[in-house]
């Protein structure tokens, strides 16, 4: 089983502060993604700068970092065939002027900025991501799955 069944996702401060953590878990969990790991966690602005360190320069940077460390967030491995390309399908545009009816940001996003999630943008990312926020112990791994014989 490759790494592609894998992806990382957050639910940001802004969705978690409305009261839409379970409305956005049950749509994943609806579209066929299995929750391998969850917990909540509260960023400093130093985590989010390095967690975001690729767009460091970037005009939205500092608002991204503001952001993100405002209040807690839900950090989460979901595991699924094609999981990356799917779930970036499933949450939509950056922006959710632009996103699909339907999709996470579309529904719950309020701007580019607060936009309700995050995805991993590739299998590298989804690596990085969820051992960004879990150790071996917390995260169900899709090797860990498919070597017991379950189904995921
Ligand atoms: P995310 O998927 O978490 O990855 C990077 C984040 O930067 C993105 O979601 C947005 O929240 C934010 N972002 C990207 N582009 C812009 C922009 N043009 N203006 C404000 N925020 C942005």
């Amino acid at each position: 089983m490759s790494t592609s069944n894998k992806t990382f996702s957050m639910i940001k401060p802004g969705a978690v502060h409305n009261h839409h953590i379970g409305h956005i878990l049950s749509k994943i969990e609806d579209a066929g993604f299995k929750i391998a790991a969850i917990k909540t966690v509260r960023l400093t602005p130093s985590d989010a700068a390095e967690f975001y360190a690729e767009h460091e320069g970037k005009p939205f940077y500092q608002e991204l970092i503001d952001f993100m460390s405002s209040g807690p967030i839900i950090a989460m491995v979901l595991l699924k065939d094609n999981a990356v390309a799917d779930f970036r399908k499933l949450i939509g545009s950056t922006d959710p002027a632009q996103a699909e009816e339907g999709t996470i940001r579309k529904l719950f996003a309020t701007s580019k900025a607060h936009n309700a999630v995050h995805g991993s943008d590739s299998d590298a990312s989804a690596d990085r991501e969820s051992s960004f926020f879990f150790s071996r112990r917390e995260w169900l791994r899709v090797e860990d799955a498919t070597d017991n014989g379950m189904e995921y």
